[in-house]
């Protein structure tokens, strides 16, 4: 077994998360990679090796829109690493048309707030065998955008679903889950945070429309570095200053505030209810 600090961060291989491994890797973290394509895992961890000089990059393989593929991806770290220091849920897209995973969610509810509710919860006995206890969410400043939420449709069927619709509501969800799930875990002392990265030029929006892709491409030269939106998730992953913060969001390394509907505890409990019975999970945290 490995015996440092082990952080895993999920979409490593592109964006802001590939930003996020290489910044941590270069502070001499063991960094555990979880992405969906072999070949484009393992491009970027050479290039995460040669640009940090750290060797401990693992790569594992999962599709963060599969319940069967998160359960068999996180058996596989259980057995390999053992615990886990850091976890940090940042694989998320966008979709142009109204699609569904292979558990018949709606892509972008399955991806951006199944897969980091599921990957979190069968990661939380690794997390408490680990040392420094953080799971980090990448949220946005798109939940913003969201004044209802639609709790008869949360799959938004296809006649009523709208791209940047859908994934405002998802990254609103991340923000419930962070602030539920930050209070369910107090007495285990894991703390549980999430942010807005930036405007960031990455591959995000590839999935979107073509109008959508378009647009990002041609504003592109004029948006963030994905090294800049690694900063907070990399801050949030190692200051001591956030030692005691716990069910927050920050933005450029700060706390932010979030709307009236985003801080509404109701709607929180509401969603994590409803999601639990869509996982079919008995007990959060507790793999049998
Ligand atoms: N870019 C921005 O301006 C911005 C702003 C606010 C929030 N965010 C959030 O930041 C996070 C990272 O996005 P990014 O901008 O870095 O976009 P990105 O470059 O497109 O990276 C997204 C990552 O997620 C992975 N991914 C997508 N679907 C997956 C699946 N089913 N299973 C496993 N991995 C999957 C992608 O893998 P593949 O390469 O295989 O597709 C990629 O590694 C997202 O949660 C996004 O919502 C971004």
């Amino acid at each position: 077994m490995i015996n440092r600090e082990i952080i895993l961060v999920t979409g490593a291989n592109s964006g802001i998360g590939k930003s996020t491994a290489i910044g941590l890797a270069q502070l001499g973290k063991t960094i555990i990679m979880v992405c969906r394509s072999q070949e484009r895992g393992e491009i970027a961890r050479k290039e995460i090796i040669f640009k940090s000089k750290n060797e401990n990059i693992f790569l594992e393989l999962c599709d963060l829109s599969s319940h069967s593929s998160i359960l068999e991806c996180t058996k596989r770290i259980r057995k390999k690493f053992g615990y886990l220091d850091v976890l940090i849920n940042n694989a998320g897209a966008i979709f142009g048309q109204h699609e569904l995973t292979e558990d018949g969610l709606e892509k972008t509810f399955g991806l951006n707030h199944m897969g980091y509710f599921l990957f979190t919860h069968y990661s939380l006995d690794l997390l408490k065998a680990g040392t420094t206890k953080r799971i980090i969410n990448v949220a946005s400043l798109a939940h913003k955008f969201v004044f209802n939420i639609p709790w008869s449709d949360l799959q938004l069927t296809s006649l009523k679903y709208k791209q940047l619709k859908s994934y405002s509501l998802s990254k609103l969800y991340n923000i419930y889950f962070t602030t539920i799930l930050a209070q369910k875990l107090k007495a285990d002392n894991i703390t549980v945070n999430c942010l807005h990265p930036g405007i960031i030029y990455s591959g995000f929006g590839a999935s979107g429309t073509n109008f959508f892709s378009a647009l990002v491409k041609i504003g592109g030269p004029f948006l963030s570095s994905p090294t800049k939106g690694a900063r907070t998730s990399i801050y949030l992953a190692t200051s001591t200053d956030v030692n005691e913060e716990s069910g927050c969001y920050f933005v450029r390394q700060k706390k932010a505030k979030t709307t009236i509907i985003a801080r509404n505890m109701d709607n929180a409990k509401r969603l994590w209810d409803m999601t639990i019975e869509l996982a079919g999970i008995s007990e959060y945290g507790v793999v049998e």
